[in-house]
């Protein structure tokens, strides 16, 4: 039996009727290439879309009630689409209750219950986006049901908005607009501050993306990321002393960087504001040494993005670090870097095909020696996003 037709049978389990009315969407997690701590920074990011995500089995009720459930989980719900509110206790729930909320706020609130199931396959607090593909597969589910339009540019601004505001991370754009935009192959060049995009097809060649789970949960991850963004908006207000209208640090040019930054007084803020004009100067040579299949030169800026991340943003930590190194040390490794907010979380590397088992057994055996963690690996592929299933899947 396929999985769809396993998760509908669950569904019909827990909630009655027939398959027949049943409707399945699918949204990625993400992974990002380069362009760390840059979005909400108005700076550009390189993310792609992964081949696992979550799946949202979907069903119109009669009544206005929203009944939650997740295959993961074993808490569910039943509640008013009417008197929609953030609870600590609902968990998971949470993300799609915000996206409700954002809909109601967005002039489109809902006209009638449904019956939702949702199935993860994302590791959870691994730094793969899990609470940005619950978000927009249940905003792109719901305005489809709805017979609404459903422009996943506009998905991803109000995913970001439910998770910034009902949830309370404050959060940038990349992950919800990867997951809402990937396509199968190709990464997402975004400008984070336009928002104007390219999807750039990722030639891999004999390589694979590989992508390392420290299982290290990002523990501070929500009150450290708060601090760095606080710590950039300082430099803004410091940098304006010669830049009177700048509004984000990823508006000015690495060169405009270098030759104002003494205007940063405080060291480690000046640290963060560097970490972020370079690695904007990053993404930009990335798209020039990868046009040419010049995989070589993309690791080498792989590389050169996490010990930014390590040494001057500082949002790396031992287990990062530790597989980072592990990683960099197998023969047929172009680069390897963390991915994701940090402090825990996901490491990315770029492995030859014909080293990648090797890969993960010396790199596995070396991060769980260095930290007493079991590692978790993905060769990863590049899917879509988020997307209605018509068939059996
Ligand atoms: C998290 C956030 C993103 C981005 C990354 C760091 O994934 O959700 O918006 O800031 O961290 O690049």
């Amino acid at each position: 039996m396929t999985k769809l037709a396993e998760l509908k049978q669950n569904f019909v389990q827990r909630y009655g009727g027939s398959e027949s009315d049943i409707s399945a969407f699918q949204a990625p997690g993400r992974v990002n290439l380069i362009g760390e701590h840059t979005d909400y920074n108005g700076g550009s990011v390189f993310p792609a879309a992964l081949t696992f995500g979550t799946t949202l089995l979907i069903r119109p009720r009669t009544d206005r009630k929203l009944a939650l459930a997740s295959t993961n989980f074993s808490i569910t719900r039943e509640i008013s689409t009417e008197s929609i509110a953030f609870d600590e206790s609902d968990d998971w729930m949470n993300y799609p209750k915000g996206i409700v909320w954002e809909l109601e706020k967005r002039g489109i609130p809902l006209s009638r219950g449904y019956d939702l199931l949702y199935h993860g396959e994302i590791p959870n607090g691994a730094g793969l986006s899990s609470s940005a593909s619950i978000e927009v597969v249940t905003a792109y589910a719901l305005l489809t049901l709805e017979g609404k339009a459903t422009d996943t540019v506009q998905i991803s601004l109000w995913s970001q908005h439910a998770e910034n505001e009902f949830i309370g991370v404050k959060c940038g754009i990349m992950d919800q607009f990867a997951v809402a935009n990937g396509k199968k192959d190709h990464a997402i060049l975004l400008d984070c501050d336009s928002l104007q995009y390219e999807l750039v097809p990722f030639r891999s060649g004999a390589y694979r993306l590989v992508i390392g789970n420290t299982n290290k949960r990002r523990g501070l991850v929500d009150s450290k990321y708060n601090e760095r963004r606080a710590q950039c908006e300082q430099a803004v207000r410091d940098l304006r002393a010669a830049f009177p209208d700048l509004g984000l640090l990823g508006q000015l040019t690495l060169e405009q960087f270098n030759a104002n930054e003494a205007l940063i007084k405080d060291g480690t803020v000046r640290r963060r504001a560097r970490h972020v004009a370079e690695e904007i100067d990053r993404v930009a040579r990335s798209m020039d040494v990868l046009k040419k299949d010049d995989l070589a030169a993309f690791g080498q800026l792989m590389n050169a993005s996490h010990d930014s991340l390590r040494d001057l943003y500082e949002v790396t930590g031992d287990e990062l670090d530790a597989m980072v190194s592990a990683a960099r040390e197998v023969p047929g490794v172009l680069g390897s870097r963390m991915t994701g907010a940090g402090f825990g979380g996901c490491t990315i590397s770029l492995v030859h095909q014909d080293s990648v088992d090797r890969f993960i057994s010396e790199v596995g055996a070396k991060y769980e020696k260095a930290t007493g963690l079991h590692p978790d690996f993905y060769v990863c592929d590049i899917g879509d996003g988020v997307r209605q299933l018509k068939e059996e899947a």
